[in-house]
């Protein structure tokens, strides 16, 4: 029996990870998958029953779990807490406690949302990239942190970026092996040209690359990385860099699919134990009202059954389940353009949920 533990969060997270959860059940009650499914408080909801956005007993059930499902934390009604009390700090103080380094953020345009792309067609058209961000270090994690005040009485803030080789390898070779099962070619971000600590991300990922004659790899600084995206997106296959860089890039990467609510992500660490949400936040304006997009979530339990369940099989027919619901024309919001009309975050749902169980053509 495979334990995964569910933490909804805040704002739209319930109502996705409500889809998610049902599309979980249906593998279990009618492919036999093994699992057991448990509730946690995490984000804003937990700090309005517990006083802390990461209970101990959250904490526990995560690092108990084979895999964790995530809504997403955070909205206006805790904006103004301190820093450490915060919906996101439970994010990184999760992510720091599970270990999970490698966070996986895979961008696909889906061919039956080719329109809902701010880009033109033939430059976003068959994207497939895979941007693995490094999650448990860097600018996000660094000691010193703060604000002081100097001498003569002015606030400065400060932030550390530092990265350790064995950091920056572990990334590295996770990077090259998804290459491996993908286009084999590896381009590391950085900003060699003037941050130390990338100076040596990049003198690192070139060792890494030596043991991986088979896959291609390239290195470019973060500046450029960013116009190339948007400029031409498809010469990219693994994209691997920093916390930081990783966070800015995989949202761009993201618009370039059309909506940042189809996009799933996996959080790794050593041992496949992961961490899976949608790359989307809690969208507070939206909550609670039936029409966020659930496919992320849903696709982010496709990725929890591939790489932390080990069930390929059953990853790959929940993939094609959404890809059917969308050549039906079904769209939430976000992804519709003006010639469909809007389904609810339940009726996407619902509607991956038959296609799960229309038998296979
Ligand atoms: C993300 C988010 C988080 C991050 C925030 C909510 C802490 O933007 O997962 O990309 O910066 O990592
Ligand atoms: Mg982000």
């Amino acid at each position: 029996m495979r334990h995964v533990a569910v933490l909804p969060g805040d704002g739209i997270g319930p109502e996705v990870v409500a889809e998610a959860v049902r599309v979980l059940e249906c593998l279990r009650d009618e492919y036999a998958l093994a699992v057991e499914i448990e509730y946690g408080l995490v984000g804003g909801a937990a700090y309005d029953v517990h006083g802390h956005p990461l209970p101990e007993a959250t904490l526990q059930l995560a690092t108990s779990a084979q895999a964790v499902l995530l809504g997403a934390v955070g909205g206006p009604r805790w904006e103004s807490l301190p820093i450490v009390v915060r919906p996101e700090k439970a994010l990184l103080g999760l992510r720091s406690a599970l270990g999970v380094f490698a966070n996986l953020r895979p961008a696909i345009l889906y061919p039956q949302l080719a329109g809902a792309s701010t880009l033109r067609a033939e430059v976003v058209s068959g994207l497939d990239l895979m941007i693995v961000r490094e999650l448990t270090g860097g600018i996000y994690f660094g000691e010193p942190r703060g604000v002081r005040t100097l001498e003569n009485g002015e606030r400065q803030g400060f932030n550390t970026l530092v990265y350790t080789e064995s950091e920056i390898e572990r990334v590295a070779v996770r990077a090259f092996e998804i290459a491996r099962a993908r286009a084999r070619r590896v381009c590391s971000v950085d900003k060699a040209n003037v941050l130390e600590s990338t100076e040596l991300w990049r003198e690192v990922v070139m060792k890494v690359a030596c043991r991986y004659p088979d896959v291609a790899v390239s290195h470019m600084y973060v500046d450029n990385a960013a116009m190339q995206l948007v400029r031409a997106p498809k010469q990219f296959d693994v994209i691997v860099t920093t916390n930081m860089f990783g966070d800015i890039l995989s949202d761009e990467a993201a618009m370039l699919t059309g909506s940042i609510g189809m996009l799933p992500s996996a959080s790794l660490n050593e041992t496949d134990r992961g961490l899976y949400e949608p790359i989307h936040g809690s969208a507070p304006d939206i909550a609670g009202k039936n029409i966020a997009n659930p496919l992320a979530t849903i696709l982010s339990v496709a990725m929890m059954l591939r790489y932390s369940l080990h069930e390929p099989t059953l990853a790959t027919r929940v993939e094609a389940a959404v890809s059917t619901v969308l050549d039906t024309g079904l769209r939430t919001a976000d992804i519709a353009e003006t010639s469909h009309a809007c389904c609810s975050t339940r009726a996407m749902g619902d509607a991956v949920i038959a296609a799960l169980r229309a038998p296979l053509s």
